[in-house]
């Protein structure tokens, strides 16, 4: 019987936590995937197998779960230093540079896994591409709600996001989608292929006064947890 897609992330994610020993200091990622590690974290934490665990979650939604679920939680003030980042993606390349945001929690999650002296990223092979920043989806990009419409436009003639369009994220209300920090998401949509020079791109955005944080994570990523139909592949950096 082939895996459905939710068995592969949870493989994926329960490798993952392979990585976690008793007393670490952990982030914790956002989205489908993630939440199984949240998940299995929770468990090893109440049958005893792991003990002192503390955890800094990446989004509000995580935040909720690890608690309801009894993970001891801390803010990154508390605990500036963690040991071990897990988080899904959207995209990962063969570099391991990967692309996130989609869940719309990047900013908090960069935060956290550049906090972290080891970042593991768990992923199902459908995220798997060529090169990072719009051959699955599109290229996340969190901005202020002020000026937002302004740095659309900067953003539609960046000559670093060439072929790309540039569309505010909506709910399905059709109401401005809003971060957990209170910003707006504009996500590039790249029609034939991907960004050509992600680092050029990731550097002009991080200069762009008004975005906030964009979803390129470029060397961040030290494992890749890839669960596919053959089974599980770890990718170490
Ligand atoms: C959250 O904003 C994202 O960065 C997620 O980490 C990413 O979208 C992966 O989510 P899934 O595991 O649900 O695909």
């Amino acid at each position: 019987r082939a895996l459905s897609q939710d068995e592969l992330k949870q493989q994926a994610a329960w490798k993952a936590v392979e990585y976690v020993k008793s007393g670490m200091r952990l982030g914790l990622g956002t989205g489908s995937t993630a939440a199984f590690a949240v998940e299995r974290i929770a468990s090893l934490l109440k049958d005893g197998t792991l003990k002192d665990l503390v955890a800094v979650p990446t989004s509000i939604r995580t935040y909720e779960q690890a608690k309801s679920l009894g993970i001891p939680l801390a803010t990154l003030a508390e605990q500036p230093e963690l040991d071990l980042a897990i988080d899904g993606a959207d995209e990962v390349d063969p570099m391991l540079n990967v692309v996130k945001g989609r869940g719309g929690a990047l900013l908090r999650e960069k935060m956290v896994e550049l906090a972290s002296e080891k970042f593991v990223c768990i992923v199902d092979d459908t995220k798997l591409v060529e090169g990072i920043g719009g051959s699955k989806d599109a290229l996340p990009i969190e901005v202020t709600q002020f000026g937002w419409d302004y740095n659309l436009k900067r953003l539609q003639s960046l000559p670093e996001l060439e072929g790309s369009t540039a569309k505010l994220r909506r709910t399905k209300d059709g109401e401005p989608y809003v971060t957990d920090n209170s910003n707006y998401i504009i996500d590039c949509y790249f029609e034939n292929g991907f960004i050509k020079d992600a680092q050029k791109a990731a550097d002009v955005l991080s200069q762009m006064v008004g975005v906030v944080e964009h979803g390129l994570f470029l060397n961040m990523v030290n494992v890749v947890v890839i669960a596919g139909s053959n089974g599980v592949e770890v990718k170490d950096k």
